[in-house]
């Protein structure tokens, strides 16, 4: 690639992409193997696109690792994700440090096994100096539940007199939520071609793009990212506005 279109590349980057990681079973099945060798290889695939969106400098990132709804899985696949987990919190932390990497945590994160919310939260705290990339693991995870807590904390602040009611508007009830310090996504993808949201940021997504491939999420390169950062680019964001008001701005 010339640097001119590397250039051009990074000019329109999104600043923070959130990511359905699907289609790891499917993967393994397609290739005789088991659902935790797709799972292995879906932390493979993680890591890289982690890796290059610190290259390309994309400020945040935020992937849904486990929902709230996958602790329904058979006990041997949630144990297995469990421990996959543990593996790569305390054996990626040094390099998230080196690469300036700050992880984060979005969920019910009380209903993860008690050594892996210890690592988990370790780990952000030892990254937390980290400002090249942000990077948010959705882990019990559900975007209904999110909102549920966030209403039951903004009642429980007005009971309290610490809120009244006519400070309650998009902004407060943004803060309330778990990705309080992060920008909304406005790049939305999702592998293995199923056009569902799966509860995931309902309130965070209002204004993104959604990009879908068929890839599954084992198979999703960096030039599978490519793709999908090609088709934002060619979007245009209107945000509720007409296309002239976007190229004439009064
Ligand atoms: C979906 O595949 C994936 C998950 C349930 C989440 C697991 C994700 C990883 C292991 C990758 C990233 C993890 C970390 C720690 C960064 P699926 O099982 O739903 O696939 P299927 O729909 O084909 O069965």
């Amino acid at each position: 690639m010339t640097n001119a279109a590397i250039n051009e590349k990074l000019s329109i980057l999104p600043k923070h992409i959130a990511i359905v990681m699907d289609g790891n079973g499917r993967w393994a099945n397609q290739k005789g193997l088991s659902r935790m060798e797709g799972h292995k290889a879906g932390v493979d695939a993680a890591l890289e696109i982690v890796k290059y969106c610190g290259e390309l400098k994309i400020p945040y990132l935020t992937l849904y690792a486990f929902s709230s709804e996958n602790w329904h899985r058979p006990s041997e696949e949630v144990l297995g994700l469990m421990s996959l987990l543990y593996g790569y919190l305390t054996k990626e932390s040094d390099s998230l440090i080196k690469n300036g990497v700050s992880l984060h945590t979005i969920g019910a994160s009380d209903r993860l096994p008690e050594l892996v919310r210890k690592a988990l939260f370790s780990v952000c705290e030892k990254t937390k100096g980290g400002t090249r990339l942000h990077l948010t693991l959705a882990l019990s995870y559900g975007a209904r539940n999110e909102i549920t807590r966030a209403v039951q904390k903004i009642a429980g602040d007005v009971q309290d007199g610490l809120i009244s009611l006519d400070k309650i508007d998009e902004t407060l009830v943004s803060d309330y939520l778990d990705t309080k310090q992060m920008p909304d996504p406005d790049l939305w993808i999702r592998t293995s071609g199923e056009m569902r949201l799966s509860n995931f940021l309902l309130w965070q997504l209002s204004y993104a793009e959604l990009y879908v491939t068929p890839v599954y999420w084992p198979d999703f390169t960096r030039i599978e990212f490519d793709k999908a950062l090609y088709d934002f680019q060619a979007r245009e964001r209107r945000f509720g506005l007409t296309s002239e008001q976007i190229v004439n701005p009064s």
